[in-house]
């Protein structure tokens, strides 16, 4: 039997933080050996809100190197970039002319970025769940690895294909496939480290709130000395009161690999300043190994650009078989 398939992204906006790394690319690496997994670097997705040009090509291949750097294994999985493959942009553009309006206003990530754009939201803000719904589809995945803040994008996936498979196909022959979202509960949503009440990410301005995949030892150390704490002495999991101890304490567990019966026990006593230092020692030890290995892949450019290459070629094969199926289903026909 043939192993079922996954795909996953990251958009190159930025470095990657601990909460990329827990609540995606770490579970990707874990079960990568049971499917047959696509990992793409979303480019496409990082001008939905202004972006440096001079950038986004190296940013682009410094997510793919971090791919390999936290474990991606290429005898189990493909890594492309987005742009590479044209059918991202045309499935996208056949889905837009299915997809309601008002589903794309309702989306939670929608409001909030529009909320920090002011007058200058693009039409492809908007538009981005359907651009990502046809990264999705392509590939007809069974498992979506996300974290949490995608779950919603991945409803609208289901709604969207479903959308289509009723309007133009049938309940035998379905066009699309629909996925399943697979999101664990531990790591799915990392909370900044200067508000425990948000999640840790790339679009915060301040530096401080998230730890990246390739800060210095020394600048870990900096974020978790200053990162917002309690007055309240012995650390718990789970206090609604605590988010700030809720979220540092998780960093502990998942970075040490302790069990959380096993963190909460050996810190139930300790102050901040007792805390504080471990929660750094393990994130630096944590992170010193990828460091390590994305210094390695980033030196051999030529290596990086064969797996790119690579990885574009298997994912053309699979995404523009599927949207040829999409197409003949919508009327089109093109003489061969
Ligand atoms: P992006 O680039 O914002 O984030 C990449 C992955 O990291 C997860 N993540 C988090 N998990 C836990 N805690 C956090 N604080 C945290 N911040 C981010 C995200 O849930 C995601 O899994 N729209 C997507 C990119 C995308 C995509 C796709 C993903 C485009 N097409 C197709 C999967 C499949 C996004 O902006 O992720």
């Amino acid at each position: 039997m043939s192993k079922q398939r996954v795909l996953s992204g990251v958009q190159p906006t930025g470095n990657l933080h601990l909460g990329n790394y827990l609540g995606a690319i770490r579970n990707w690496v874990e079960i990568q050996s049971q499917y047959d997994n696509y990992f793409c670097v979303v480019d496409l997705h990082a001008i939905t809100v202004p972006h440096n040009p001079a950038t986004l090509a190296a940013d682009t291949y410094t997510i793919a190197a971090l791919y390999l750097a936290c474990g991606i294994d290429l005898n189990y999985s493909s890594i492309f970039v987005q742009s590479h493959v044209c059918a991202h942009s045309e499935l996208a553009w056949l889905l837009n002319c299915i997809t309601p309006l008002n589903w794309l206003q309702d989306m939670i990530q929608f409001k909030e970025k529009a909320v920090k754009q002011g007058e200058n939201v693009s039409a492809g803000l908007l538009d981005y769940p359907v651009l990502m719904a046809a990264d999705i589809l392509l590939y007809e995945p069974d498992k979506v690895p996300v974290g949490e803040d995608q779950k919603q994008h991945l409803e609208l996936t289901r709604d969207i294909a479903a959308r289509l498979n009723h309007q133009f196909g049938s309940p035998e022959v379905p066009v699309l496939k629909l996925p399943n979202p697979l999101i664990r509960k531990e790591g799915a949503r990392v909370m900044s480290l200067t508000d425990g009440t948000r999640k840790m990410s790339k679009s915060d301005p301040a530096e401080g709130s998230r730890i990246n995949l390739l800060d210095s030892p020394d600048e870990i150390a900096k974020k978790i000395k200053r990162c917002k704490t309690d007055p309240v002495r012995g650390l718990t999991f789970d206090d609604p009161n605590r988010p700030e101890c809720n979220n540092l304490l998780t960093l502990y567990t998942l970075l040490s690999g302790k069990t959380k019966e096993a963190v909460a026990a050996e810190c139930q006593d300790m102050g901040w300043g007792q805390f504080k230092p471990l929660l750094a020692e393990v994130a630096v030890e944590a992170l010193k190994p990828i460091q390590q290995k994305y210094k390695d892949v980033m030196d051999e450019r030529g290596y990086l650009e064969s797996v790119l290459r690579e990885g574009r070629q298997k994912a053309e094969a699979h995404a523009n078989e599927t949207l040829r199926k999409v197409k003949a289903a919508l009327g089109y026909s093109m003489p061969v």
